[in-house]
């Protein structure tokens, strides 16, 4: 027997039973509530999909009660210790982790797209000076769509494949690119000898030195960031992501606007506000008067809180560990103390406590990130590189469920009913 909702509607007295499956009802079926024949039936109202369900998914399982992270079943903390950021991104999109030829192959093919159109220095070239390397990877990302024509044949499995590579392959490209443009020195290539984040590490860093070495401690606590980065479910940038695929547009242009969605203070752009939040604290004796303006409504606590997660995020523990191990090599960031006071009072005060608001991933990393050497405008893009994967774990699976079609939620029109055109020199007359 299915489980099933019982509606009565005290508009008609009509009653309703609504088919449940795995705990949701299809929004669909409430159409048929109606009160007249020819009235439109009745729809769900859910600003911001607070609780609406887009997809059905097979990727990524978060319980934010318990503070659990999961992907294709793995635990976060497991994967953080065992696998490497490559391995996770196929496990992402392939759903089990990869046989030894399975992720040679995988990582041969990723490695070997890592290098950008020469035309993107000119491109990169065109930003001004103190353009905020997030818009110019946002912008460079879409350009990859101009590079790629290929790109638009999204139902052949191999064009996809090859998009994949690309996609990850390029990203610490443009991000690399983007610093350097910033800071004025010249472009650096990836080097294929390296691992996924030693490349990039020397693509950033790289001077005059004719091989850059990464120190690998700092290469390996990159890695494990760029896991704990690289999905969270339905999130706004990958709804985006799922969004722009809906209407068939190449993966190129739709990561560029999931990546637009990152960039955003709310979401990924938090590591950065949470910087310029602690550097504005300036020293652990301010951090009480700091609280009071949080609870005033006067600022938000950055890195804390969370949609889904009313419990410690799971990634942000691991973070506060790597910081531990990065500060070895790099020195203990100052800032540090201050976000451990913050940290402290926050999860004593019943503020935070009755809106059960605990630091999320942005917390932690934004100091780890300056320890290494990355400016504060740089840290989102450090999201945007792993997140990419699981932008187009989800996008593939979008694409090949049968039950999707082009995005369009409906609304609730509040505004005025049919009326005349009033001519210029008539408007205003009635206030
Ligand atoms: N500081 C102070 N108060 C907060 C905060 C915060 N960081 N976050 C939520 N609240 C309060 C909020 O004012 C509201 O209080 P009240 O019930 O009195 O109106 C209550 O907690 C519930 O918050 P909400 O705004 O309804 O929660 P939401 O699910 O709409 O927003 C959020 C989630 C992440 C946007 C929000 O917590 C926030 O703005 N946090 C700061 C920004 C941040 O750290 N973002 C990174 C999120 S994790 C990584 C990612 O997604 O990229």
């Amino acid at each position: 027997m299915t489980d099933t909702l019982s509606i009565t509607d005290s508009r008609t007295g009509g009653q309703y039973d609504i088919p449940i499956s795995d705990g949701t009802i299809n929004t669909m079926d409430l159409r048929q509530i109606k009160v007249l024949d020819d009235d439109f039936g009745m729809m769900g109202y859910d600003p911001a999909f607070k609780n609406t369900a887009s997809c059905q998914s097979r990727i990524t399982f978060i319980d934010g009660d318990k503070g659990i992270l999961r992907y294709r079943g793995y635990p976060i903390e497991q994967l953080a210790e065992k696998s490497s950021y490559l391995e996770v991104a196929y496990l992402l999109i392939h759903g089990e982790l990869p046989t030894r030829a399975q992720s040679e192959e995988w990582v041969h093919g990723i490695t070997h797209h890592t290098m950008l159109h020469e035309n993107t220095k000119k491109f990169m070239d065109g930003f001004h000076h103190d353009a905020h390397p997030m818009g110019m990877l946002v912008s460079t990302v879409a350009a990859l769509s101009t590079f790629y024509p290929d790109s638009k044949a999204i139902q052949d499995e191999d064009a996809r494949r090859l998009q994949m590579y690309r996609l990850i392959g390029k990203m610490p490209s443009i991000a690399a690119y983007a610093y350097r443009r910033r800071m004025g020195f010249p472009y650096v290539y990836p080097d294929n000898e390296l691992s996924y984040s030693g490349s990039f590490l020397n693509m950033l860093f790289k001077m005059t030195e004719l091989k850059y070495k990464p120190n690998p401690v700092l290469e390996k606590a990159l890695d494990v960031l760029f896991i704990l980065h690289a999905d969270h479910e339905q999130n706004c940038s990958t709804s985006v992501m799922r969004g722009i695929g809906s209407s068939q547009a190449d993966p190129f242009v739709a990561t560029a606007g999931a990546a637009a969605a990152l960039y955003g203070p709310l979401h990924g752009g938090a590591n950065e506000q949470v910087l310029r939040m602690l550097n504005e604290i300036g020293s652990k004796d301010k951090v009480p008067d700091f609280i009071q303006r949080v609870k005033a409504g006067d600022v938000l606590l950055m890195g804390f809180g969370h949609r889904v997660y009313k419990n410690y995020d799971p990634r942000a523990k691991i973070i506060k560990e790597i910081a531990e191990q990065v500060f070895e090599v790099t020195g203990r960031n100052e800032l540090l103390d201050i976000a451990l006071e913050l940290e402290r009072i926050a999860l004593e005060d019943d503020y935070f406590v009755d809106r059960k608001l605990y630091p999320n991933v942005d917390f932690y990393s934004g100091i780890i990130y300056q320890a290494m050497g990355f400016p504060t405008d740089a840290f989102t893009m450090l999201f945007a590189i792993p997140r990419a994967s699981g932008w187009i774990a989800q996008w593939q699976e979008m694409i090949l469920d049968p039950e999707q079609k082009i995005a369009r939620p409906r609304q609730v029109y509040l505004g005025h009913d049919k009326r005349d055109f009033v001519p210029e020199d008539r408007r205003g007359e009635d206030g």
